[in-house]
């Protein structure tokens, strides 16, 4: 899909339709692109506002046929919602629903007039391309074509700059391109059957972002696990046939040395439970397993992308969890790359073993300045806070209070959980250091916290359980129902509020620091 930023007015642009986004108020907005339009068009925007036919409300549309009145033969109205409730997400939606009713129409072009307002033209440009781009995803590699059905014959969206918009706008369709992108594949990633995506695709996919960006990627391999001590990866890897592997991405601009950021992404690419097997009900559904780890993939690869200027480091620690013969069993010991014992209590809480080798690995060799790890690790995250938010846990307050702006700031909310000390008791073992689950099912997402804590050190920390965030059973404006790539727009929001100094020289072979939108606020100043 091509997003372009044009110079025309409204009315002369050559395209199969036009889309004008309103607010839910009674006038259109005064001195505006907008009112010259309507004039041009007798006044019927205005009429179907006054009528109530169109109320503005968010994401309603209404098409108008324009009669040779100006170029477009159509014009698309799409709300907005009250004007009081007006946030950048807005939109997102608005331009993802603009975007698939096109689709729908079977056009082939469409040009967006950009709402005017308080809102920087940098981030509209960038909202309303990263809601195009998200809305119109679909994962169609698995479906023979059917014939007639799919009409998707959509190839370009504009943006109609007015004023002196152009070059801000520009770079807003640029980042927008990149995010959308970066999350489309994570998308791609969590769709696809387990079949396809094992461990050995991740990494595969892990080289091939590297080798179109200036990413270093190293995959360790079984021999390279064992090097590193990495028991517990090694005891639920052993129970499936594909060979594991731990990926290592890393973002070094201008061979940067600082100590970096890391981040870590669960990659099991499919969790039967093993031993303990889950039930058959809604199983399949588990091949989004390595939802973390495709928001680290992706996450890194938008930062490339944009040329961000602090170092950062992408772990993805990958296996499948099944149940063979070798494969590890209930009351088993594994040591993990710390040292600690793990007993292993439910084979199916895997993914807080995985991700102890990847965090001790990260404290290990990196020596970072902080960690963030992405997890779809429990179902008690979904019972507690449902596909709302993504819980959070960690040690360093700083960094919590600023995912969770950029969580507001991006829509792709947090929500804090406590880590007390007593939680950690819970997982004490009576054979080895710590067992890998409590003895009851309370308080499950913090107890998966509390388990991870105990690799962590004292480098700052926070961990998001995604497990009910990356994925959705229904529509949402720009989230097709399924994988929804949750992670990389926080993640890459945070980030950038992290990075005080202006954009520094870009590494060989990155592009230029694509200019940050302006700075979401963050409640609390960097310990
Ligand atoms: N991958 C699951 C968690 C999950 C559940 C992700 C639902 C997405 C949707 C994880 O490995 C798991 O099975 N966790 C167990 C932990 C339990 C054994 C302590 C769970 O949540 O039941
Ligand atoms: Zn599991
Ligand atoms: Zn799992």
């Amino acid at each position: 899909m091509q997003v372009a930023v044009k110079r025309d007015k409204p009315e002369q642009v050559a395209v199969d339709v036009l889309v004008v986004f309103l607010r839910q108020e009674k006038s259109l907005p005064p001195k505006s692109a907008v009112l010259q339009l309507d004039a041009r068009l007798v006044g019927r925007m205005r009429d179907y506002l006054d009528s109530g036919d169109f109320s503005g409300a968010l994401n309603s549309t209404v098409l108008l046929r324009t009669n040779g009145k100006i170029q477009a033969p159509r014009v698309l109205l799409v709300g907005l919602g009250k004007p009081d409730a007006f946030k950048i997400d807005v939109l997102r939606q608005a331009s993802a629903t603009a975007a698939t009713a096109a689709r729908r129409l079977g056009v082939s072009s469409v040009a967006l007039v950009p709402p005017t307002g308080d809102v920087a033209p940098v981030e509209v440009g960038q909202a309303l391309t990263e809601g195009a781009l998200l809305g119109l995803y679909t994962l169609k590699k698995f479906k023979t074509a059917t014939d007639n059905e799919d009409k998707d014959n959509l190839r370009e969206i504009a943006l109609l700059a007015h004023g002196n918009t152009q070059r801000a706008l520009e770079n807003g369709v640029q980042r927008g391109q990149i995010i959308a992108a970066a999350v489309n594949m994570a998308r791609d990633l969590s769709n696809s059957p387990g079949n396809e995506i094992n461990p050995s695709y991740l990494a595969q996919q892990a080289q091939e972002v590297a080798a179109k960006t200036a990413l270093r990627c190293h995959v360790l391999d079984v021999d390279g696990m064992r090097e590193h001590g990495m028991g517990c990866l090694l005891g639920v890897a052993q129970g499936s046939d594909q060979p594991p592997a731990f990926i290592i991405l890393e973002h070094a601009p201008h061979g940067a040395k600082e100590p970096p950021i890391v981040l870590v992404g669960k990659g099991i690419t499919f969790d039967s439970g093993g031993i303990s097997i889950k039930p058959a009900a809604n199983m399949e559904d588990m091949k989004m397993d390595m939802s973390g780890g495709a928001a680290v993939l992706g996450t890194m690869q938008a930062l490339a992308q944009l040329g961000y200027p602090r170092r950062v480091v992408g772990l993805v620690p990958s296996s499948e969890n099944l149940p063979n013969g070798k494969a590890v069993k209930p009351g088993d010991i594994l040591r993990a790359m710390s040292g600690k014992t793990v007993e292993v209590i439910n084979t199916d809480a895997e993914g807080r073993l995985i991700l102890a080798d990847a965090l001790a690995y990260a404290v290990q060799e990196f020596k970072p300045a902080c960690i963030v790890d992405l997890a779809t690790l429990t179902g008690a995250v979904v019972v507690a806070l449902g596909s709302q938010a993504t819980g959070m846990m960690g040690t360093d307050k700083a960094m919590m209070d600023r995912l969770r702006a950029a969580g507001d700031a991006s829509a792709e909310r947090v929500w804090e959980l406590p880590l007390f000390e007593e939680y950690s008791k819970q997982i004490k073992s009576d054979f080895a250091d710590i067992k890998n689950v409590s003895s009851g099912r309370e308080a499950g997402s913090i107890i998966g916290g509390a388990f991870l804590k105990e690799f962590v050190g004292d480098t700052p920390w926070v961990h998001l359980d995604i497990a009910g965030t990356a994925w959705t059973r229904e529509n949402r404006a720009y989230i097709p129902k399924g994988a929804t790539g949750v992670g990389i727009r926080l993640l890459v929001t945070a980030l950038e509020d992290m990075v005080e100094e202006p954009a520094q020289p870009a590494a060989k072979g990155a592009r230029p620091r694509v200019a940050a939108r302006p700075k979401t606020t963050a409640t609390a100043k960097t310990s």
